[in-house]
């Protein structure tokens, strides 16, 4: 991973996502998952989720915000256990930083709920997602036949561990923040 971290672009600042952000989400969903897209009700039901922790990456500098990356990770409360549910960037914004803060961001939230493993489903064709799991410790841990339909294409499955909590800042809230 490169030094940078988490940090945003300039004009881009990542923030708590919120139910009313359902419909910009599911454009860019439909966008980065044209064959295998979660429906709306699936998603609504993941940001209203009180096991989730969804977060988005807007921009700033123009007139209304346009939400352009959004990532999700979800854990039961005590479970050292968490997984990454969904993340995606859309495509013009690709290769800015922009989903490793998403990621970053979703890993310190994992740390604060103390959680020690995270694990991820991604596609076997997908080289850019999974250089983007390796290079945040992620390993290859097994297969899933098949998985996604109606591709039928293999799922992998991907873990982490945690180093032990370090006291980070807390959890961003419904505003935004600068990255
Ligand atoms: C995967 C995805 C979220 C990455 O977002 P991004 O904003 O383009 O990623 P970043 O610019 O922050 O790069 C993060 C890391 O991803 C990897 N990566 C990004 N673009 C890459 C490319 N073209 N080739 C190989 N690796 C790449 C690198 O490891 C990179 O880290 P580095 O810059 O330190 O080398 C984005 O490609 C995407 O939305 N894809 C479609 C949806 C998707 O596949 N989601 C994953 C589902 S499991």
């Amino acid at each position: 991973m490169s030094e940078s971290g988490g940090r945003l672009p300039d004009g881009l600042r990542l923030r708590r996502a919120h139910p009313q952000d359902l419909d910009d989400v599911m454009w860019l969903e439909h966008a980065s998952f044209p064959t295998d897209a979660w429906s709306a009700s699936q998603m609504s039901g993941e940001l209203y989720s009180p096991h989730g922790y969804y977060v988005v990456v807007e921009t700033t500098d123009d007139g209304a915000p346009t939400v352009v990356g959004y990532a999700g990770l979800s854990s039961l409360a005590g479970n050292p256990v968490a997984d990454v549910q969904t993340i995606a960037v859309s495509a013009e914004h690709r290769g800015r930083g922009i989903g490793r803060a998403l990621f970053t961001e979703l890993l310190d939230e994992a740390r604060r709920r103390a959680v020690e493993e995270v694990f991820l489903e991604v596609r076997a064709d997908n080289p850019v997602a999974q250089a983007m799991y390796t290079a945040f410790g992620f390993e290859h841990i097994a297969t899933r036949p098949r998985y996604y339909q109606p591709d039928g294409v293999d799922a992998w499955v991907m873990r982490a561990t945690l180093a032990p909590t370090r006291q980070g800042p807390g959890p961003i809230g419904q505003e935004t923040l600068d990255a």
